[in-house]
Formats: C-alpha cells, structure tokens, sequence
C-alpha cells in the first residue's frame, strides 16, 4: 500500500472565539481579540513542524451577515495585525498570501494586504495564507467566470478545461490542496471552506475552542495523521 503521509499543508478553521468568551462571561469581541493572539502563536509553532503552508479560516463571506458591532471589531483587529505583525512575519520569513473577495473589504485594508503580499513574497520559510472574506462557493464561480471569459475570446477551447485548468484559476492556485484540516470548537462541517481542494484531505475535529488550541494538540494531530492511510481510491 502506497503511503503518502508528509504532510506539506494545514488548513485550519478557527472556531469557538465567541462561545470561549461567553464561558468566561466576557464579550465576543475579547474571544476575538484571544484568537488573534492564538494565529501568532499557531503560526510561530508550524515554523518548526516541517509544514510549509497553512491556511487559516479568519473571516467567512458569510461572517459579514454579522453584527455591525462584530465586524468592525474583527475589521479593526485585523487593520491592528496588518501594522502590528509585519516585522515579525519578516523576521521570521514568512510568505504571507491572502483568498477571499478583496473588494468586500475596506479599502486602506486592501493595500495593507497588498503590500505584506508584495513585501513578503521572497520568504520561503513558511507560505500563511489567510482566507478573508472568503467563501469557497464564490471562489468557485469566480473560476468558472474566468474560464468562460477565456472560452469566449477564443484564448482556449471547452476540450481545455481541466482539472488542472480549474485548479491554475482559482485562488489557491500558488498552493497545494491541505493535508491536514482541522476545525476547533466542536462543530463537524466545513462552512463554505476550500470546497474543491479538501477532496482528498484527512478531517480532524476537535472540541478545543480556538484561543485554547495550542501547540500540543497542533504535534499531536500531524502525530494522528502520520499513521493515517489515504488511499485516493485505490485498494
Ligand atoms: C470564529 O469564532 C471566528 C470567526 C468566525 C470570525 P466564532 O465567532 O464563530 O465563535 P463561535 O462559533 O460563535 O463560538
Ligand atoms: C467558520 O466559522 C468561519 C470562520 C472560522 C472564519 P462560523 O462560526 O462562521 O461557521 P458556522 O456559522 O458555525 O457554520
Ligand atoms: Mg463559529
């Protein structure tokens, strides 16, 4: 049996800020604030794992049905990581990419993310791609609209279309599909996360809310997945 168990890539679906502060009887904005600290400790961890991407689930498209209050909090604290954290994901060679749908987003925090994009392209420790107003359905059609826009002027033909077609248009095209996704927080689904790319990857669930998921439980997963068998079908 073919074993492919180096795992190159972490997708993580951050949940449970809000039910962690509601335990403590605090705000669900100071959850928020708790879980931003956690990305900086999550991340500084992975560093030394040998993993070379994650993927972290910040902010859904659906996230923005949410509470004026709770979105400028979110809003506001990532403009604050943008500043705060740029140094740091320099000094530690950290690639930093973003998905989602840029334009739903504040203007002054697009060119933020533009530049940390530009700035830290070259780095090559560690590639944290962050999915910001991101929706996996949207993606998808964004794809399909691509190709049909390139079918119509002639640029390919409908034979063109591939999977590998598909995968070159959509936002995670500069990474591999996740290995490895973990969702915190008790909840077992996926919530319009990396539709596509999850079609072979190992699920994990855990009860820990997010702000207390830490580097343990992180080794202790990739532990699990290294004895996992995938198969991809065959017998
Ligand atoms: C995840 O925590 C963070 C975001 C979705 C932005 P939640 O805010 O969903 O926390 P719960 O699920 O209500 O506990
Ligand atoms: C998914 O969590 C989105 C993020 C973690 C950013 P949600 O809390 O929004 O998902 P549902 O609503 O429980 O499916
Ligand atoms: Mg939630």
């Amino acid at each position: 049996m073919e074993k492919d168990n180096l795992c190159k890539h972490i997708a993580i679906i951050m949940d449970g800020n809000g039910r962690w502060a509601k335990k403590r009887s605090m705000p669900r904005t100071y959850g928020h604030k708790k879980g931003a600290e956690n990305v900086v400790n999550i991340t500084r961890a992975m560093k030394d794992s040998g993993v070379e991407f994650l993927t972290l689930y910040a902010f859904s498209t659906e996230n923005w049905q949410r509470s004026e209050e709770e979105v400028n909090a979110l809003m506001n604290l990532l403009n604050e990581y943008l500043d705060k954290e740029f140094k740091e994901i320099m000094d530690n060679d950290v690639r930093i990419i973003f998905i989602g749908e840029r334009d739903m987003l504040d203007k002054n925090i697009q060119k933020k993310m533009a530049y940390i994009e530009k700035e830290s392209n070259n780095n090559t420790s560690l590639t944290l791609c962050v999915a910001l107003s991101y929706g996996s359905r949207q993606e998808i059609v964004n794809t399909v609209k691509n190709i049909a826009k390139n079918v119509k002027e002639g640029a390919i033909g409908i034979e063109d279309i591939s999977i590998d077609l598909i995968n070159k248009n959509l936002y995670t095209r500069d990474i591999p599909d996740p290995d490895i996704l973990i969702r915190t927080s008790g909840e077992q689904r996926i919530s319009n996360y990396l539709l596509w790319q999850l079609a072979y990857t190992e699920l994990f669930f855990t009860k820990t809310y997010w702000p207390d998921f830490g580097k343990d439980e992180l080794l202790d997963i990739i532990q699990q997945f290294n004895n996992r068998e995938r198969r991809y079908g065959k017998n």
